[in-house]
């Protein structure tokens, strides 16, 4: 049986770095964007996982926003933490910073928000488990993620275009 016992949201944090490599970059020398969006679904994925301990899916990535470019030879700092969770579904953020292996310095690169489901033993879609915020930073991560949910089915009722 699924445990869905409230867990606290700093449980699922996860920090993932990534050397850019030639091969992960497009002919301007910088990182190809089709790459960060996988090490951003990965990343986020593992947050989801980390907070459910069960099998999850990308349902969907609302926002995407490239700030800056990753340069080759960079470390790609990906950072992702759940910050609501409703029924099986959960809203995860996720930003890439880049650092200069050389200097230290680092640029935010990247934001995005991305929603995983979680699924029960039968597939089908399944209660993940609450989550319990800590700190002011946690609640406003829940309330902005809860407006952006709105917006999200409010489009799906629409339908595209
Ligand atoms: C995501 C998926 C499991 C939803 O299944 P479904 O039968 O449509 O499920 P439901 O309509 O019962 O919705 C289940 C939950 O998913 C949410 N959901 C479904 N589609 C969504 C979407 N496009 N964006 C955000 N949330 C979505 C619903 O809001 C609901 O959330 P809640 O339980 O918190 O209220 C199904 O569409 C699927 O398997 N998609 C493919 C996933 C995939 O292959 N991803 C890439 C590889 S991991």
């Amino acid at each position: 049986m699924t445990d869905i016992t409230a867990k606290l949201a700093s449980g699922s944090k996860v920090e993932m770095t990534q050397l850019v490599m030639p091969g992960d970059g497009n002919v301007l020398g910088t990182a190809f964007g089709g790459r960060i969006m996988q090490w951003i679904d990965l990343c986020a994925a593992m947050a989801a996982q980390r907070h459910t301990r069960m099998p999850v899916v990308t349902a969907s990535i609302d926002r995407l926003d490239f700030l800056g470019p990753v340069r080759i030879g960079d470390i790609a700092l990906l950072r992702a933490q759940v910050n609501a969770v409703f029924g099986s579904s959960m809203e995860v953020g996720c930003e890439v910073l880049a650092e200069n292996p050389l200097t230290g310095e680092r640029r935010r690169c990247c934001d995005a928000f991305l929603t995983f489901v979680a699924l029960g033993a039968d597939g089908c879609p399944a209660r993940a488990p609450l989550l319990l915020t800590a700190t002011e930073e946690e609640a406003r991560r829940v309330a902005e993620a809860t407006a952006r949910r709105a917006t999200r089915l409010a489009e799906r009722k629409g339908g595209p275009g």
